[in-house]
């Protein structure tokens, strides 16, 4: 588990894994406010900048709980992020926890994902010394399987009508990654 009193920064090529502040609330709303974006996250679309920072609320006490751990994602270039990178479920005991990842649809495409996804799984595989890191998708979430298989993932099981989701039912496909299969590949 980590200590101190916020995320520590997780720099890579482009980007900056970071803590979010309450002035990323206006970047965060353009994100989770796109109906695409949050279709198969969990998260209800947002529909005003009131909600943004009510998230940003929840990720900074998440954190101070141990129950959520909630980077921002930033593109360095442009100071501004661009989507979040989670994990959650932690359960420092079995050494395992679960990985999350949304980038906005205006920069999707660009490998902001998979940059930001590989520098957290090293760091879940090396600093918080984790074992297994599990995902949970929609299995018509077609982009995000993409990204999870060409990171190693490896499907483990098929949970029928597993959440509810704005209103709809909504099966998912369990992933799951061994910290000896990673070996820190760039895909
Ligand atoms: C899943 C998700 C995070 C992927 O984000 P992304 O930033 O587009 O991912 P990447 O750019 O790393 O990879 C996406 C594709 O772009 C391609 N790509 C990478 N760099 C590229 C570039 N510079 N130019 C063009 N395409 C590029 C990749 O090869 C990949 O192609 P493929 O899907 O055909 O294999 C994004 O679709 C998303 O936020 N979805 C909604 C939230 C969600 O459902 N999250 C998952 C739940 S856990």
């Amino acid at each position: 588990m980590l200590t101190g009193d916020r995320l520590p920064t997780i720099p890579t090529h482009r980007l900056r894994l970071r803590w979010l502040e309450d002035s990323d609330a206006r970047d965060l709303f353009v994100v989770f406010s796109d109906p695409v974006v949050v279709k198969y996250f969990g998260l209800t679309r947002m529909r005003d900048l009131a909600e943004s920072k009510e998230l940003v609320r929840h990720i900074q006490s998440s954190f101070r709980e141990h129950s959520l751990y909630q980077w921002g994602v930033e593109l360095v270039s442009e100071g501004r992020i661009v989507g979040t990178c989670t994990l959650s479920h932690l359960d420092p005991r079995n050494r395992r926890a679960e990985l999350g990842f949304a980038i906005g649809r205006g920069d999707q495409r660009k490998g902001y994902a998979t940059e930001a996804v590989q520098a957290l799984i090293a760091f879940a595989f090396g600093e918080l010394a984790m074992h297994r890191l599990e995902a949970d998708v929609d299995p018509r979430n077609k982009p995000s399987i993409r990204r999870l298989e060409a990171l190693g993932f490896q499907r483990e099981g098929y949970l029928r009508e597993r959440w509810l989701n704005d209103g709809e039912i909504q099966d998912t496909v369990l992933y799951g990654l061994l910290a000896r299969e990673w070996g820190g590949q760039t895909v």
